[in-house]
């Protein structure tokens, strides 16, 4: 994908379903007592994967230009053959909790880059509960021998993942009795939102050292029924940061996900002096949604380095290359105690650094993150995607700030998330 640099964006945007919480709206419709309609889907590939996996397993899956239909079976039934989890994280860990709990003996598999990362996080706790699992050494594909009831435990997560919470409260629902997840550090919460907006009530409470604790009583089972998914903030964000770093932009994205979990990035760039107003509008399934307007940031007062504190990373994290980006165009930015990143679709510390420096900043790696100088005007570059569609995105954001064209390879990676990407960045440019 060819990129060249642009004055300002102006516009109005929707954007397709959340990714978040479309993976989750579809399994909950997959094992819910009714059929469910889910309208805005998200047109993610990472979707479409959790959607062929649930068909394999006897959900049928009707879909339209607009909406989706998921019509439950009475019973998961054993797939014939492996499930194939694509390039999606999610899909993995979510639908491991839904079937070893369901009694199904499955192999869990999927691309190059998800049998590349780590599943001990989840085969733990789900062995304690009772299942059996293979693996590679921690590492799919996950032969899944799960058990029915399951033995309800209390487990506190040993690294911030979302992934990781909802597998344990998906598994909980056939478990017998109650299953804790104790948190140390607040992931986002849809799981907990939906469970509540489909008939499983899931109780949260602050523990005294500050911590989490999220509990569902098994057995139990959703009501299932319709929802309209809210555009995916984290594509949004994409489009944020561009309007707040390019003088003159007036950009508005309608019906969007404004879940508190989700908008630290928007909070953030707020206190580096971005000029972005949120409003909500209307809440589904416990899942706020409203308009965000950004304009030009006023310039920045102080140009110092910012720093990204360690305690907001599980709420940042898949916007942590762009904030490079970001952080590049105004004093710089430090970003510490993110090792997660090394173990997304790819490392994302070291294809954010290469690019970074790709386009002539002077960047710092560490083991756990990066410093980046800034002001840097960058320049158009050979960008590298790793087929990493949130590296595709960032970089391409970075694209259109630069000094002259520039060149994402494997552009075509950002279908994982975000297929509408390029076409509506066409829509908003002027240049
Ligand atoms: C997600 C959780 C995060 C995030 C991913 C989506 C989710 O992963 O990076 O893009 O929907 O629960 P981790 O749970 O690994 O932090």
């Amino acid at each position: 994908m060819k990129l060249w640099p642009v004055r300002r964006l102006k516009g109005t945007i929707r954007l397709p379903g959340d990714k978040s919480i479309s993976h989750r709206a579809a399994l909950i419709a997959g094992v819910a007592e009714k059929t469910s309609r889910l309208t805005n889907f998200s047109t993610s590939r990472d979707c479409e994967s959790t959607l062929t996996c649930l068909e394999q397993l006897g959900v049928n899956v009707t879909r339209s230009a607009t909406s989706i239909t998921i019509q439950p079976s009475d019973h998961l039934r054993a797939p014939a053959g492996p499930l194939n989890c694509g390039n999606s994280g999610s899909t993995m860990r979510m639908l491991a909790g839904l079937v070893a709990s369901n009694c199904l003996t499955c192999e869990l598999t999927g691309d190059d880059s998800l049998t590349s990362r780590p599943m001990k996080r989840i085969i733990e706790p789900l062995e304690m509960m009772g299942a059996t699992i293979q693996s590679s050494a921690g590492k799919p594909p996950l032969v899944i021998a799960g058990t029915s009831p399951l033995k309800a435990i209390t487990y506190k997560l040993p690294v911030a993942s979302a992934q990781v919470k909802s597998c344990v409260l998906f598994a909980g629902l056939n478990a017998l009795g109650r299953t804790t997840v104790i948190e140390p550090t607040t992931t986002r919460d849809h799981t907990e939102r939906l469970f509540n907006g489909f008939g499983v009530t899931v109780e949260t409470s602050e523990l005294p050292d500050q911590s989490t604790s999220i509990s569902v009583d098994g057995p139990a089972r959703f009501t299932g029924g319709e929802m309209t998914i809210p555009g995916d903030i984290s594509s949004a964000a994409y489009f944020v940061a561009a309007a707040t770093l390019l003088p003159r932009s007036e950009l508005t994205i309608a019906d969007v996900c404004l879940n508190p979990t989700r908008t630290e990035f928007i909070s953030l760039l707020r206190s580096w002096g971005g000029e972005i107003e949120s409003i909500e509008t209307r809440s589904d399934r416990n899942e706020p949604v409203g308009s965000i307007n950004v304009s030009s940031a006023r310039s920045a007062a102080e140009n110092q380095p910012r720093m990204i504190d360690r305690n907001a990373v599980p709420a940042l994290i898949d916007e942590l290359p762009l904030l490079a980006v970001v952080g590049s165009q105004l004093g710089g930015v430090e970003i510490r105690g993110a090792a997660e990143l090394r173990v997304k679709e790819t490392d994302r510390i070291k294809a954010t650094v290469k690019n970074l420096r790709a386009m002539g900043a002077d960047v710092e790696e560490f083991d756990e993150g990066l410093f980046v100088k800034g002001p840097t005007k960058l320049r158009g570059a050979l960008i590298e995607s790793y087929g990493d569609h949130r590296i595709a995105m960032a970089f391409s954001v970075a694209a259109l700030l630069a000094d002259g064209p520039s060149e994402v390879a494997g552009a075509s990676c950002v279908d994982i998330s975000f297929p509408e990407f390029f076409d509506l960045l066409r829509q908003v440019v002027e240049s």
